[in-house]
């Protein structure tokens, strides 16, 4: 998939989003090593915690789907803004993916890429964790 493909993929999943609380609907398509997509929208709930961002709706997706090698995902919002991923996606991508590369797009689908360690510098991760 091309970047531009990428990036309509995210924009795309605007349209499923589920934000009768927040009216603030993301998208998100995110791209293994081989090609592969997965995408996701944010989805809330009335217990607001309950909810999930686009972007772990994606990589969890990925994840049951039995993959784990991310390359680049790409976010669109319709905020003039970029739409960048909140702290909690940003651990949950570390996880996986330290190297990835994030394409935050705004509302005109213009983007701003940033590497995932300038978003999250000095991040914890599991060899922080004693071994047993
Ligand atoms: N949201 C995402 O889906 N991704 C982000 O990175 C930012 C926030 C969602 C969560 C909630 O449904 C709405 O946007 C407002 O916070």
């Amino acid at each position: 998939m091309t970047r531009e493909e990428l990036k309509a993929a995210a924009i795309a999943m605007l349209d499923r989003a589920y934000v009768p609380y927040s009216h603030f609907p993301v998208g998100a398509a995110l791209e293994c090593a081989d090609g592969t997509v997965f995408t996701g929208c944010n989805v809330e709930n009335a217990v607001y915690p309950a909810g999930i961002c686009a972007e772990r709706n994606a990589i969890f997706h990925a994840v049951a789907e039995g993959r784990t090698d991310f390359v680049r995902i790409a976010i669109a919002g319709r905020s003039e803004d970029y739409c960048f991923p909140c702290g909690i996606c940003r651990q949950v991508m570390k996880e996986f993916a330290p190297e990835l590369e994030v394409i935050c797009l705004n509302k005109d689908g213009q983007e701003l890429a940033l590497p995932l360690k300038e978003l999250l510098p000095h991040g914890f991760d599991s060899t922080f964790l004693p071994k047993e």
